[in-house]
């Protein structure tokens, strides 16, 4: 145990952080992509639809392509939501057990996928990060392996390290989040994608990136003399001179070309091949990208046809675009339109702009702009040349300046959030702070309270049995005692160690802040009884108080009634607290005799002490049933015995006597349970052991008065 304290600290923590980071951020970064263009996921859905045979969701669809389409992207948008607000929650370690949770079950659905998708290769690219990231399906796989091993180390240990926002306001980031990535999605989905990841992007010169498509990579030789390396081109390297060693083979782009963009832009006209004649006319041209003949939205009519109206009056070109042109102008002529269709694939429409359909405008092969069909402005109310007009301009795309846009619209406003709830979180403290000082100082006066109950101290035990070595136990203390440090605790918190550490660990801490207790003392003065240890020496460490009849000591090393009375009176000669320990096995409990075994352990051991010798005995009930099995005592239950406990040394040593005296209640104690234990007006505090070894859970406890 002790170990598993160190294994928190070192290696478990730093490992959530780490797991949260990738976990969160990788989905952060799936959702966020997928939320930037939805229309893409869209049709990655149709293609993952058509690929695995899911014959009713196919564009060919009896529910028809109008059905498709707009399941394909709510889906797609509640994906991205989806994926974005579980990352954002696990990174920010909330929800610390529903998160992990459903991202360990996303991924035990997405990781086979994933395989079979590698195996089979159905479709060449997941489209897991849309655009923004191809990777291969085996890369995809490899990657969902990761986070699946990171998803279930956070579902199982998420709970050690703390949220970034408090419980009560944890919504707040989380509803930011679904909000911040549904206005993107809508944003994309009604527009154009915010971000463009794809090629066609606004000043793309498409007729130049398609010229160097066939310039092939220069290889480069790296030879080696005397330590020195040089570069030779491929007719120059020395092969045979072998003083120069070969190194390694390189391949470069000649200069002026910069990384291969595959485009893949064709227009046919019939069977002849026109992508020349458009790429290389230095007219302005437009083009209306109409991806699915069936899936034309035909509300933006009037706006096409008057964009189709100034074009024709200026002699500009104007090309409707679309994989089927038979088809559309079928279609367009039914409604009374006439435009020159030609064909294009399907995918390189979709590819070029977002929408069905949607609007571009070409120059010299250059790509001035693409914008869905509402943002058309009226073209009537232009009689000028295009250069006069909005439309006549390159829409830049400054693509880093937007994302830090973007991302910063995101992270300021939960860094914000967070700075205001750290100073709330330390404004309170203060303030409780001060409210402890006003108290004590007015404890020190002649005001007495009328509830006697204020006066007995709240008290937070721990009690490391036999665990830690002197090294893990002088850390653990010096952990709880910084941890102490950082809040004003509203009870007394005391540390019971094995004997070997506590000289050290009483030098070592403040005492005043953070109690040092031995766990047990002998019953003699002292003299030859080798092995035990004195009261006297415990008292001489520094410690302050001693831990006597646990019940672990009672039931293994035979500790009576009658030796622990003589290990009681030793102790309090030699000015040490003892924290006595009282409870019932479970047989007593189930045949009812709880409260008749406690009163005569009570009775037995202690009622010999005068009323003045009382004041430094602290109680701790700790129903032996309850002790390190996970079973704890009902609020109940604990608060019934502890009255009946006040009741007992009431009757003997009277009522104020009995108010005054701390009753803790111990077995299995946590951070989940203390509140409702502590919350009963005769549970005075606890008396913890397994807890107490890691400094997170010990705190739990001490924070929940
Ligand atoms: P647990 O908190 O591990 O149940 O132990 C209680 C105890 O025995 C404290 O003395």
């Amino acid at each position: 145990m002790a170990n598993s304290t160190q294994t928190t600290s070192k290696i478990i923590k730093p490992a959530v952080i780490l797991c949260r980071i990738v976990v969160g951020l990788t989905f952060l970064f799936s959702g966020f992509v997928k939320g930037v263009d939805p229309v893409g996921v869209a049709i990655k859905f149709k293609e993952y639809f058509v690929a695995l045979g899911i014959d009713i969701l196919t564009p060919s669809s009896p529910l028809g392509a109008d059905f498709v389409s707009t399941f394909s992207i709510s889906a797609a948008i509640g994906l991205s939501m989806f994926e974005f607000v579980l990352g954002a929650v696990i990174l920010f370690g909330l929800y610390r057990k529903l998160a992990p949770t459903l991202a360990v079950l996303t991924m035990l659905f997405m990781t086979p996928l994933t395989l079979y998708l590698a195996i089979e290769n159905p479709v060449h690219d997941c489209g897991c990060f849309g655009e923004a990231l191809v990777l291969t399906n085996w890369e995809t796989f490899y990657k969902n392996l990761v986070l699946t091993v990171a998803a279930i180390f956070l579902l199982l240990y998420n709970h050690k390290v703390r949220d970034m926002y408090l419980k009560s306001i944890r919504w707040i980031p989380s509803l930011f989040s679904i909000i911040y990535v549904l206005t993107i999605s809508l944003i994309a989905y009604v527009y154009q994608p915010l971000l463009d990841f794809r090629p066609y992007k606004s000043g793309i010169n498409i007729r130049e990136v398609m010229a160097q498509e066939d310039v092939q990579p220069e290889y480069i030789f790296v030879y080696e003399k005397d330590g020195l390396r040089q570069e030779f081109a491929i007719d120059e390297a020395p092969i045979n001179d072998e003083s120069w060693t070969f190194v390694d083979r390189i391949e470069r782009m000649p200069e002026g070309v910069e990384e291969k963009i595959e485009l893949d832009f064709g227009v046919r006209d019939n069977d002849v091949d026109i992508t020349d004649d458009i790429l290389s006319d230095d007219n302005y041209t437009f083009l209306l990208l109409v991806p699915s003949v069936e899936g034309y939205d035909n509300s933006w009519d009037d706006k096409i046809l008057s964009l189709y109206d100034y074009a024709f009056e200026h002699t500009y070109n104007f090309y409707a675009l679309t994989p089927d042109a038979e088809e559309l102008s079928n279609r367009l002529s039914e409604m009374g339109i006439s435009f020159p269709c030609y064909t294009m694939d399907e995918t390189v429409i979709e590819t070029i702009a977002r929408g069905n359909p949607a609007i571009a405008m070409l120059k010299g092969g250059i790509l001035y702009w693409k914008i869905a069909p509402r943002e058309l402005i009226d073209m009537s109310q232009y009689d000028s040349d295009i250069q006069g007009t909005p439309l006549g301009e390159i829409y830049e795309h400054d693509f880093l300046k937007r994302t830090i846009i973007i991302l910063l619209i995101y992270i300021l406003p939960l860094i914000f959030l967070y700075l205001c709830q750290e100073a709330v979180v330390l404004l309170v403290e203060r303030v409780k702070a001060k409210r402890l000082k006003l108290k004590e100082n007015s404890n020190n006066t002649n005001y007495k309270p009328k509830k006697i109950k204020t006066m007995r101290k709240n008290i937070v035990a721990g009690n490391w049995k036999m665990n830690n070595t002197l090294q893990e136990g002088v850390e653990l203390a010096k952990g709880v005692e910084a941890a102490l440090n950082e809040r004003t605790p509203n009870c007394d918190v005391i540390i019971g160690t094995p004997f070997i550490h506590l000289a050290t660990i009483a030098a070592t801490v403040d005492t005043k802040k953070l109690g040092v207790s031995a766990e047990n003392c002998a019953d003699k003065v002292s003299g030859a009884y080798t092995g035990e240890v004195s009261a006297a020496m415990v008292a001489s460490t520094g410690a302050e108080y001693v831990i006597l009849g646990h019940s672990e000591r009672r039931a293994y090393y035979g500790e009576t009634a009658e030796i622990l009375k003589e290990k009681v009176l030793l102790a309090l000669a030699n000015n040490l607290k003892v924290i006595f320990c009282i409870g019932e096995v479970l047989e007593e409990r189930e045949a009812g005799k709880e409260f008749e075994v406690v009163k005569s352990q009570i009775e037995e051991s202690l009622f010999n002490l005068t009323a003045e010798d009382w004041s430094k005995i602290i109680l701790a009930y700790e129903p032996v049933w309850a002790i390190g099995t996970g079973k704890t005592a009902t609020a109940e239950q604990a608060q019934e015995m502890h009255a009946f406990i006040r009741k007992t040394v009431a009757e003997k040593y009277g009522e104020e006597v009995a108010e005054e005296t701390s009753i803790l209640y111990g077995g299995s104690c946590k951070p989940s349970n203390a509140k409702e234990l502590f919350a009963n007006k005769d549970v005075d505090g606890g008396l913890i052991g397994g807890a107490s070894l890691d400094v997170e859970q010990f705190m739990g406890i001490v924070d929940a008065f």
